[in-house]
């Protein structure tokens, strides 16, 4: 089967976040399989890699490069020749993006049989492919980014027929939705966890989509599968960017090496990396901060939120006890996994997540809340799960955790377990191949 992955964003050439890892991890599983999977993203300016040029039309070019055996395109156009991912004016260059991505695959002559597109950025593509009889999979990483604009505005940028600017269609309480056009001309939607497809047809996840999505469900349109985790990048045995280690013993050696880089005292560390997101709880790890330190070190790598990256910058500079970096820093991730004893995660929603997973398989239990991929692939033999997205359940089931951490035996057995998970992409890849069948089939 031949599969074409349409998304913003794909590791390593340009990554805000999760769902680029999954724009290499999948298609190489999909590949493994014995399979023809390629992912088509735009050519950012800058990009990390140089795309070598198989076609030009006009202002339009395509580029390619190899990854982990899989073909990645880049398509340039004059809206995305600037430095970074996503802009204020993204419904437009993604508008632009929806209508020339399937012209421009056919002039160049790259063939597939089913489009897989991700997020709302690839929306306007999969609208695109229902018109052209294409079979097609959308799948949401994250619901709370739409692509919404005024319709009246934006209507003509998509290059759809009138007919579709309906409620039925990419019409969103007035606005162009193009999260929406997605949901609607897929022939099957899935999301990246069986229990965050449960929680987006409810309103309090839905985003205000709740009722396309039940609609979906009653169609059978609608599943979740879970991500893997790319398991060579993240294995602490060979992890380049640590002391590698095969036990809790090995372990200990990083824990000490980040005390020493970071200079803390011998007060257990929680560490946590993650965009700085209303989506990722961090205001509820802030809230609880003044009672965190009391028992642990925390150690944040992570940007965004220019509120919260400025209130932990000033409690990174009151207490010895809170250190924060910013930037995109992969080196210092993995120390970051490796060094800490637990890890944060109080999210307020989780799609999947795949910080739990590695803090997992490096020894470190997270301590997250019971919502979306979390819920479904953290054990509750090994995390400390939270319900309420609130400080205080936050800091009960940091309780729970700083009880036993002062307990190395005890804390070691549990957290060992984690090391031998098995987050292969193997199941969910099979997964997929199903659901691309049944499409193509239609
Ligand atoms: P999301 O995609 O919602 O941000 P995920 O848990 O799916 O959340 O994926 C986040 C990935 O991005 C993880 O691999 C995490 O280690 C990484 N990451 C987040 N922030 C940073 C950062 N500042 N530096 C390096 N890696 C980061
Ligand atoms: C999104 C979600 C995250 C998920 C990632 C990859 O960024 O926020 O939960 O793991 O996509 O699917």
């Amino acid at each position: 089967m031949r599969i074409l992955h349409v998304a913003s964003e794909a590791y390593p050439f340009s990554r805000t976040g999760g769902l680029a890892d999954v724009m290499v991890a999948l298609p190489a599983e999909l590949t493994r399989l014995g399979h023809q999977a390629t992912v088509l993203s735009p050519w950012y300016a800058d990009l990390v890699g140089t795309p070598r040029e198989i076609w030009r039309g006009g202002d339009v070019r395509l580029g390619e490069l190899t990854e982990d055996g899989v073909r990645f395109l880049f398509l340039e156009t004059p809206v995305f020749k600037r430095p970074g991912i996503y802009h204020p004016d993204d419904v437009r260059r993604f508008s632009a993006w929806g209508q020339l991505v399937l012209p421009v695959l056919a002039a160049s002559g790259v063939r597939f049989d089913v489009l897989h597109g991700h997020d709302w950025a690839a929306g306007l593509v999969v609208a695109h492919a229902r018109l052209r009889h294409i079979p097609s999979v959308f799948t949401i990483h994250n619901l709370q980014y739409q692509g919404r604009w005024n319709i009246h505005d934006s209507f003509a940028w998509t290059g759809l027929p009138q007919w579709l600017n309906t409620e039925q269609g990419v019409e969103f309480y007035g606005d162009l939705n193009l999260m929406k056009a997605g949901l609607v001309y897929a022939g099957h939607v899935t999301t990246v966890s069986p229990t965050y497809a449960q929680e987006i047809t409810t309103p309090e996840f839905g985003e205000g989509l709740q009722g396309v999505l039940q609609d979906r469900l009653a169609e059978g349109r609608l599943s979740g599968v879970i991500n893997g985790l790319d398991q060579e990048r993240w294995n602490p045995r060979t992890d380049g960017h640590v002391l590698p280690y095969r036990s809790m013993t090995g372990k200990a050696a990083n824990v000490a090496a980040l005390r020493q880089e970071f200079k803390l005292d011998d007060a257990p560390i929680l560490s946590c990396v993650s965009r700085l997101a209303v989506q990722k709880g961090l205001d509820i790890l802030l809230a609880a901060l003044p009672e965190i330190v009391k028992t642990w070190n925390v150690v944040l790598l992570g940007s965004g939120d220019v509120q919260l990256e400025a209130a932990f910058a000033g409690w990174a500079r009151r207490s010895p006890r809170v250190r924060h970096a910013t930037g995109m820093n992969e080196a210092l991730s993995h120390r970051l996994y490796a060094g800490a004893h637990a890890f944060a995660m109080p999210s307020r929603f989780e799609p999947c997540g795949l910080s739990q997973m590695i803090a997992l398989r490096y020894g470190t239990p997270p301590v997250a809340r019971r919502t979306g991929g979390l819920a479904d692939t953290v054990p509750e033999e090994i995390g400390f799960l939270f319900d309420d997205p609130t400080p205080e359940a936050f800091l009960e089931a940091l309780g729970r955790a700083a009880a036993l951490v002062t307990k190395p035996r005890t804390w070691n057995a549990r957290a060992k377990l984690g090391l031998p998970l098995d987050f292969s992409w193997e199941g969910p890849a099979k997964r997929y191949l199903e659901i691309y069948g049944e499409v193509m089939a239609e």
